[in-house]
C-alpha cells in the first residue's frame, strides 16, 4: 500500500482543535490497515508569526511542495491584528494558495438531513441540497497589483486593489466546473459583474467560448454576483456549480454555509493542475470556516468541517472514494443521533464538545467498516 505523505498545518484559534480530530481519524486509518499516512507538522499565520515573525516559514513551504495533500486549519485573530501587513496570519494562507498554484476551490454546501432545522431558512428551502461553489483562488482582487495605501499629503490617503484576470485564468476554473457538473445535475452557473466591471465582461464571454467549444452538453446559465446572492438565499435548490471569481467565491461560499446551518459544516478542496506526467495535482483542504477567536481554547468548536476538509482529501488525493463515503456517512450517523456542536444545537438535541464529536464520528466509523 502506498503511504500517502500529509502536511498538517493546525494554525490559530480552533484550528489546532479540530485538526486534533483529523488525528484521531488518522489513528483509525492506521489501526484498521485501511490507508497509510506519513504526516508532518507545521507553524502558520500567527502561531507561526509568534515563532518566526512571518505567517510561514521556507522550510514550511518546501514541506508543503513535497506533500501529497496539505491539511490546513485556519489562521488569524485579535492578537496579530497590529503586525505587518505581509506578516499577518492570512498572508501564509494565501502564499499557499498561490505558490501551490491551487487555482481550483472546491466548497461543497451539503446540507444533512439532521440538520434541515439548523439553517435559518426554511426546511423545504434547504432539505436535500448539495451544490459546489466553486471559486476561483489565485487570481483577482487577492492578488491583483497594484495593492496600495499611499498618503495623498493633503491629510487623505489613497488605497488601491486590482481586480484583475486573464483568458486562460478563467478558461481552466470553467473546465473546472463544466467537469464537476458532468458528474452531478450538469448544470453550472456563473456569476460576475459584467454590468460594472471589466473582469466581469471577459468572465462572461471566455466562460461562453470554453462552453460552446468543449462542454455544449451542459447547461449553462450566467447570474450577475449580486443576484445571484439573492437568489442563494431564496431557493438554493436551482443550483447545481456555481463557478466565480476569488472575491465573490469567498461571499457567496460564507452564504451557502449559513444554508447548512453553520459554518462549521463546510468543507472545501483547493487543486492544482493535473500534472501530465505524474498524473497528480497539488491540494489543500480547508474548512471554511476561520479562526474563531471567541470560542477557541473552549473545546466548543464543530469539527465537521474540517473532517469533512479531510474527506476531500480521501476523495480528490488519494482516490479513496469509499473511504471518503463512510466518513460522510458517519458524520451523518452521528449527527442521526441527535449530537450536535454548540453552532448547530436544536432543543432536543445533545450538546457536545469538539472532541466529543469527533470520537463519535470515528465511533460511527468502525460501526459502519466492521
Ligand atoms: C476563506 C477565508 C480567507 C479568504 C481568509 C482567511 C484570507 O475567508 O478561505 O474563505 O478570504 O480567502
Ligand atoms: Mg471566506
Amino acid at each position: 500500500m502506498a503511504t500517502h505523505k500529509l502536511l498538517l498545518l493546525p494554525g490559530d484559534g480552533i484550528g489546532p482543535e479540530v485538526m486534533a480530530e483529523v488525528k484521531r481519524l488518522l489513528g483509525f486509518f492506521a489501526k484498521t490497515g485501511m490507508a497509510a499516512f506519513a504526516t508532518e507538522e507545521g507553524l502558520v499565520g500567527g502561531a507561526c508569526y509568534d515563532a518566526h515573525k512571518v505567517a510561514i516559514t521556507e522550510e514550511t513551504m518546501a514541506k508543503a511542495h513535497e506533500a501529497d495533500a496539505v491539511i490546513f486549519g485556519a489562521v488569524g485573530g485579535p492578537k496579530w491584528d497590529k503586525v505587518p501587513f505581509d506578516a499577518r496570519p492570512e498572508a501564509g494562507l494565501l502564499r499557499l494558495r498561490k505558490d501551490l498554484g491551487l487555482f481550483a476551490n472546491i466548497r461543497p454546501a451539503i446540507v444533512y438531513p439532521a440538520l434541515a432545522d439548523a439553517s435559518s431558512l426554511k426546511r423545504e428551502a434547504v432539505e436535500g441540497l448539495d451544490i459546489v461553489i466553486l471559486r476561483e483562488l489565485t487570481g483577482g482582487v487577492y492578488f491583483g497589483e497594484p495593492k496600495t495605501i499611499t498618503d495623498l499629503g493633503n491629510g487623505q490617503k489613497r488605497a488601491i486593489d486590482t481586480q484583475v484576470y486573464d483568458t486562460y485564468e478563467i478558461e481552466r476554473i470553467a473546465r473546472v466546473g463544466f467537469e464537476l457538473a458532468r458528474r452531478r445535475r450538469n448544470k453550472v452557473t456563473s456569476m460576475e459583474k459584467r454590468n460594472v466591471m471589466k473582469t466581469g465582461v471577459l468572465w462572461h464571454e471566455v466562460v461562453e467560448q470554453v462552453h460552446a467549444r468543449e462542454y455544449k452538453d451542459v447547461q449553462l446559465e450566467h447570474m450577475l454576483a449580486d443576484a445571484g446572492g439573492m437568489q442563494l438565499v431564496r431557493w438554493p435548490k436551482q443550483f447545481d456549480v456555481i463557478v466565480t471569481d476569488n472575491l465573490f467565491g469567498d461571499m457567496l461560499s460564507d452564504i451557502a454555509a449559513m444554508l447548512t446551518g453553520s459554518l462549521g459544516m463546510l468543507p472545501s478542496a483547493s487543486l492544482g493542475e493535473l500534472d501530465a506526467r505524474s498524473k497528480r495535482r497539488k491540494a489543500m483542504y480547508e474548512p471554511v470556516h476561520g479562526s474563531a477567536p471567541d470560542i477557541a481554547g473552549k473545546g466548543m468548536a464543530n469539527p465537521i468541517a474540517m473532517l469533512a476538509s479531510f474527506g476531500m482529501a480521501l476523495r480528490y488525493s488519494f482516490n479513496m472514494g469509499k473511504e471518503a463515503d463512510l466518513l460522510d456517512a458517519a458524520i451523518a450517523a452521528a449527527l442521526a443521533k441527535g449530537l450536535r456542536t454548540a453552532d448547530i444545537k436544536s432543543p432536543d438535541a445533545t450538546i457536545v464538545s469538539t472532541s466529543e464529536m469527533g470520537a463519535a464520528i470515528v465511533g460511527e466509523m468502525e460501526r459502519l467498516a466492521a
